[in-house]
């Protein structure tokens, strides 16, 4: 996914919302180092994280100071419109929470989305067409558009993960 953003997205702080253990964070600051920094946001921090930020940081020694982990919840967090904003699975309709945030600042997104919950997420009436989970995303890749965005919708590979479309959006 860092690579697929970066070679689009270049720049900017790094906000990775939902971010667990902001190993995305960590990918787009070692591809490219025109951004100087980046945010993991996620509401419960996996333990291991801090742990696995320190080996990082060893191993790549360029990163130390640059990422900073932020334990609350993605709609208190801080976004402007100069950021790169990305989220991999982030559940359900957080992902449209994640794409509501970046569009509301004007800021670049990148999302992955996973688990797309029918009761939660609009699938429209798209589904005489397709399944509900492209339904979804398509939705949302057209929402984006509609608030004024240049939308990318590419893949990964399905064997880094079978939830692997992939939605860009810049500011028109
Ligand atoms: C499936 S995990 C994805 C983690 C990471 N982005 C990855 O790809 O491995 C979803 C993450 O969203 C976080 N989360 C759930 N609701 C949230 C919210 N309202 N604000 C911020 N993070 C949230 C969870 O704590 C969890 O770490």
């Amino acid at each position: 996914m860092a690579r697929r953003v970066r070679r689009l997205f270049r720049g900017g702080r790094i906000v990775d919302l939902g971010g667990g253990h902001g190993l995305l964070a960590h990918a787009m600051l070692l591809l490219d180092d025109s951004s100087p920094a980046a945010i993991v946001v996620d509401q419960t921090l996996p333990p291991s994280s801090a742990r696995l930020h320190e080996v990082l940081v060893k191993a790549w020694p360029r990163l130390d100071g640059r990422i900073v982990f932020v334990e609350r919840a993605l709609e208190e967090a801080e976004i402007f419109s100069t950021d790169v904003v990305v989220s991999s699975h982030a559940c359900g309709d957080l992902t449209d929470r994640v794409l509501d945030r970046a569009a509301a600042a004007r800021a670049r997104v990148a999302i992955l989305p996973c688990c797309h919950d029918f009761a939660t997420c609009d699938a429209g009436d798209l589904s005489g067409w397709m399944a509900a989970p492209l339904a979804i995303d398509v939705l949302r890749a057209v929402r984006l558009e509609q608030q004024g965005y240049r939308i990318w919708t590419q893949t990964i590979p399905a064997d880094i993960t079978p939830k692997n479309r992939l939605l860009l959006g810049a500011p028109v």
